[in-house]
Parts: C-alpha cells; sequence; structure tokens
C-alpha cells in the first residue's frame, strides 16, 4: 500500500474547521497563560497528513510535526481508530495492576532495540530523569561510587527538569535556575581526546565517572551528527572503564533518522537509552530502556502516575506497528535523501547564504552562513508566508522534521518554499 493512499491529500476546508473565518485574537490566551514561549501569530485548529490548516483556514506543510513528534503525520487512522477504541474501553489506570497493553508497547520495543527492559513516563525529560536516577542507583549499588559524575555534551539538550536543565551543556538553560544538580560535567561533542581527559581528571577519591550521556545527532543543539569513530571509541572507552552508556534517543528515536534508533546510524548499542516525542506519534508518553545487567531499580525505586497508561501505550504500539506494516522507515530514507539533494541545491545556488545542509533521515538542518545578519527566525517566518512550517534549531540552522509519512510531492513542495521564501528576505 503507498502512502499516499493510506494518507490522501485531504481538500482544503472551504472554512475552519470551528467556523470561524477569522484571525485568532490572542489577548485571553496572553493575559491567562504564563510567558514561557515565544509563540509566532499562528494559531492552528486542524491536520490532515503533513498538511494543518490555521482559524482561517489557511493551509501550511507541516515540517515541524510538533518538533519531530508526529510521526504518522495528522488524523493517521490507524492512530485515529486505535487512540478511539482506547478512550472507550479503558483509558487509565495504575501501575498497581498489569497493563497488558503496556507489556505489549515494552515488548515491541525489546524486539526492536537493543534493550531488554524498559519503564514508561509522560515525556523525554522524565525519561532521562529516569536514566539519570538508575545510573546513580547503579554507581553506588555496583560501582561502589561516592560521588557519581555523569558527563555530558556541550550544545546538547536533555530536558527542562532541574536535572535534565543541569545535564543540558547550554549554561542559557541554566541561567537563574541555580543551585543546579550536583554530579555532571560537560565535554565537547564529538571530541575523544577531550572524554579521555575529563574521565582521568577525575578518577581520584570518591568521585568517579559513571555514565556518559550523548545524543546521537543533536537536534536541539543544531541539528550535529555524532561521528562514527568517536562514538566507537565511546563505547570502547565505557566497557574498558566499567561506565554506562546512556543514548538520549528522545528526538531522533523512533524512526526519524530512517532507524528505528539512532544509535544504529553509529554501529554501537547504548546501555541505557531514552524515547518521547515521536514514540507515540504525539500523544504524550516517555519510555526508559535498559540493558538487563544494570537494570538495578526494585519496586519502591521509581514511579509515575500516568506512567504507561493503556491509552498512550496502545497509541505508540499503533506508531510502532504501522512504521513497519507501512514500510515507513524506507520511506525516512528515500525522503531524506531527496530533501537534502533538493536543500544542497539551494545550498548552491546560495553560497554567500548557506553554510551548510546535514542530517540523517528525516532531521535534517540547513545552516546560515555565520558572518551574514539573516537569522534562522528570519527564514522561518519567511517560510510561514509562504505556507510551510518550519522550526529553528539554535539561531543560524533551521531544521526540518516533517512527519515520517512525507511523500515525494511534499519535500519538493516545501523545497521550493524555502527557496522562495530566501529569495524574499535577499531582494
Ligand atoms: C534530545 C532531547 N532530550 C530531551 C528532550 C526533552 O523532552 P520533553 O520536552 O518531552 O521533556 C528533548 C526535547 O526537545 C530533546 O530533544
Amino acid at each position: 500500500m503507498s502512502l499516499e493512499t493510506v494518507v490522501p491529500n485531504p481538500p482544503i476546508p472551504a472554512e475552519s474547521a470551528l467556523g470561524v473565518s477569522a484571525p485568532y485574537d490572542p489577548t485571553d490566551f496572553d493575559a491567562s497563560v504564563m510567558t514561557t514561549y515565544g509563540r509566532f501569530p499562528l494559531a492552528l485548529e486542524r491536520g490532515q497528513g503533513c498538511r494543518v490548516w490555521d482559524t482561517q483556514g489557511r493551509e501550511y506543510l507541516d515540517f515541524v510535526a510538533g518538533i519531530a513528534t508526529c510521526t504518522l503525520g495528522h488524523a493517521h487512522p490507524a492512530l485515529v481508530e486505535t487512540v478511539t477504541r482506547q478512550i472507550k474501553t479503558l483509558h487509565h489506570v495504575s501501575n498497581l495492576y498489569y497493563i497488558p497493553v503496556q507489556g505489549e508497547l515494552a515488548k515491541w520495543i525489546v524486539d526492536h532495540s537493543c534493550a531488554d527492559h524498559v519503564f514508561f513516563c509522560n515525556s523525554g525529560a522524565e525519561a532521562n530523569e529516569g536514566a539519570i536516577k538508575l545510573a546513580r542507583k547503579y554507581a553506588h549499588t555496583v560501582l561502589d561510587i561516592e560521588k557519581p559524575v555523569i558527563l555530558t555534551a556541550k550544545a546538547s539538550f536533555h530536558g527542562r527538569t532541574l536535572a535534565t536543565i543541569t545535564a543540558t551543556g547550554q549554561p542559557k538553560y541554566q541561567k537563574n535556575f541555580a543551585p543546579l544538580v550536583p554530579g555532571f560535567n560537560y565535554v565537547p561533542y564529538n571530541d575523544i581526546r577531550a572524554l579521555e581527559n575529563a574521565i582521568t581528571d577525575l578518577d581520584e577519591g570518591n568521585q568517579r565517572v559513571c555514565a556518559i550521556m550523548l545524543e546521537a545527532l543533536q537536534g536541539e543543539g543544531g541539528v550535529r551528527p555524532g561521528e562514527l569513530d568517536y562514538f566507537l571509541r565511546v563505547r570502547k572507552i565505557c566497557d574498558e572503564n566499567g561506565i554506562l552508556l546512556i543514548m538520549d534517543e528522545v528526538q531522533v528515536g523512533m524512526g526519524r533518522t530512517g532507524k528505528y534508533w539512532g544509535y544504529e546510524n553509529l554501529g554501537i548499542e547504548p546501555d541505557i537509552f531514552t524515547s518521547a516525542k515521536g514514540l507515540a506519534g504525539g500523544i504524550p508518553i516517555g519510555a526508559m530502556m535498559c540493558k538487563k545487567f544494570c537494570d538495578v531499580f526494585e519496586p519502591g525505586d521509581h514511579a509515575s502516575t500516568f506512567g504507561g497508561n493503556p491509552f498512550a501505550c496502545a497509541a505508540a504500539l499503533t506508531v510502532g506497528q504501522t512504521l513497519e506494516q507501512e514500510n515507513i522507515l524506507q520511506n525516512v530514507q528515500q525522503r531524506g535523501e531527496q530533501l537534502r539533494t533538493r536543500l544542497r541545491a539551494i545550498a548552491h545556488r546560495y553560497p554567500n547564504l548557506v553554510e551548510e545542509v546535514r542530517g540523517w533521515g528525516l532531521i535534517n538542518g540547513m545552516e546560515l552562513n555565520a558572518e551574514i545578519e539573516m537569522t534562522s527566525i528570519d527564514v522561518v517566518k519567511a517560510a510561514m508566508a509562504e505556507g510551510l512550517l518550519l522550526v529553528p534549531a539554535g539561531p543560524k540552522v533551521i531544521r526540518f522534521v516533517p512527519p515520517l509519512i512525507v511523500s515525494a510531492a511534499e519535500i519538493d513542495a516545501a523545497a521550493q518554499a524555502v527557496e522562495k521564501a530566501i529569495a524574499s528576505l535577499t531582494t
């Protein structure tokens, strides 16, 4: 079955789904919602496949997908069917009881990854908190380290809770939230010498490195892929020193890179890895996976009220099964290649503006020249005017993370819109 048959291009609605064909008035919203986000002046109310519509019925090609989250796009028939059935049957019960569909999802993840065991929660940050706790307990109970340290990368992103902003190697996320959580040190990404030094420098007294936590490709940090040689060496260092390797797969896991997990691009297996965003295609879920040897959690060590409830697990299981049934990983590889080719052609036509196009599968970045004034936000706004939604990954990188079901025609349309957007900024 082709993807086009599964998710047909919907007709453009004559009027908005709410029946109001008027610009959204954000006055009440702004008065009552905390201002933690810088928002674009756009209110979306309907989606289908890779397209979304605003309150005035204007159509956009969605290359943001809830920031690498809506794996199957919007209103995918399989996901609609599952969540509708599940909400009518049983949507939430406590982990005091067995939840069969949670077990099915865990088995699916175990069967499709290097993991042996899974813990379910609700977000990427929460999954990473679980990984940090597991690594610390392993350090205390197995490695006998009194003050365990976790090394993370500069320019990384691991979430917004206190422990995960500390793990995040970007001071801008930590500013004004001191005191941070102790036990984290930072090393430059893809720099093996710096990592080796950081481990040796720390190896004294009661303080030692117990884990290294890395993204296979740094998403928020500017769509920077990990280097094969670096990760092979990291794995070796971890094995030789009894250090756990934690991979944060929150943005790149669940098929986004054309493989189920980002680490598969690097020829290694982590001891612990985390997932969220795309796992249930936009229904909130998080998961922390580990190998059996480091699963030191016991009853009472960790918990989450909503974690692994039937609603979220049924959705994630459907996403996983749909990835397989519709051969979506192949689509990710082919459409990713097509997108990079198109973006590189644009870069070739604007050599003074575009520095580089890079990425894996359907997570790609276009980096603007550092010397020019144009920022990623400028391009994102100009693209929005052309009917294409994009998201920055830092001040100079424009990120392309469409649903994994995106078609060849939609990639072409997006590339045309980006080129028009760039042209509009240069004239
Ligand atoms: C690599 C990575 N880890 C963790 C997170 C945090 O996930 P959440 O926002 O679901 O807490 C993100 C979010 O962008 C991420 O990209």
